[in-house]
């Protein structure tokens, strides 16, 4: 009945018969979205930030890090060589916002919680030169010596899990107390700042004790980024496919 040449020399049925092929093409595409209660798989091993990395995190949004380095390891060969194991979309699924980035002046740093020493960050960080003598990295010498407010983290912590971030209403009442354990040298509470947030790693991040600074802060998040997921465990579900 219709054959192509009156279906093209008649621009409403060409038009009516474009709009029904490109709506059904979208709504099988989007319709199933909506019966999915999340598209992010389950990994083992994420958990929200500890009140100190948070902070942490907030002094690298602050301090514009994105802007040179990015957190994504993208899943070609030259980049899992260099970083690890691409990205998972799990291990973002906490971040508000996330910080993926676009742009890497410096390298990513996705995984690079653990590579260095917490000395090697504060002499990074304070005078990236010093360790690096090409670095273009701007120095952040002034987080030595400014101090943490501890008193809006429980806050913090709620509009975060106002957001959909599983922050428990325990780990808000104790998060006042659980930025300070992180950073002490005398492991005072770590154990119970572990049990609410399993491979947190508790130490004077900034190696002056009895002070608790912005480069505790940064430097604790810093040194979590990438560890909390095993990798010699995980099995992407594409692998075994
Ligand atoms: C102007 C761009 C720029 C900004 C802004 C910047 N960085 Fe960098 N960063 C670099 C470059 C370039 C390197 C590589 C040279 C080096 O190690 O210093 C680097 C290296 C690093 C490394 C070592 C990574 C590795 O795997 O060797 C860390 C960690 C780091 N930056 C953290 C930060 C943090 C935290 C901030 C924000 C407080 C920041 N950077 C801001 C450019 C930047």
């Amino acid at each position: 009945m219709f054959n192509h040449a009156t279906v093209e020399r008649n621009a409403t049925v060409l038009l009516i018969l474009g709009f029904l092929t490109v709506a059904v093409g979208g709504i099988v595409e989007i319709v199933p979205l909506f019966y999915l209660q999340n598209t992010i798989e389950k990994v083992e091993g994420m958990r929200p930030y500890t009140p100190l990395e948070l902070v942490g995190r907030n002094i690298y949004i602050r301090e514009g890090c994105y802007v040179c380095h990015s957190q994504m390891i993208r899943p070609f060969r030259d980049e899992t060589e260099r970083y690890g194991h691409y990205s998972l979309a799990a291990e973002s699924m906490f971040d508000h916002p996330f910080q993926w980035g676009s742009k890497r002046t410096g390298p990513d740093l996705a995984r690079v919680g653990n590579k260095y020493s917490d000395d090697w960050h504060r002499e990074h960080l304070a005078d990236p030169r010093s360790v690096v003598p090409e670095s273009i990295m701007p120095g952040y010498p002034f987080l030595m010596q400014a101090e943490l407010d501890t008193k809006y983290i429980g806050d913090h912590l709620r509009a975060n899990q106002i957001v959909g971030v599983p922050y428990t209403d325990e780990m808000i009442a104790t998060a006042q107390a659980d930025m300070t354990a992180q950073a002490s040298d005398t492991g005072e509470g770590a154990d119970d700042l572990v049990k609410r947030y399993p491979k947190a790693q508790v130490r004077d991040f900034d190696g002056q004790p009895g002070k608790l600074t912005e480069m505790d802060a940064l430097v604790a998040y810093l040194q979590m980024l990438g560890t909390l997921v095993d990798f010699s465990t995980f099995k992407a579900e594409t692998e075994s496919r």
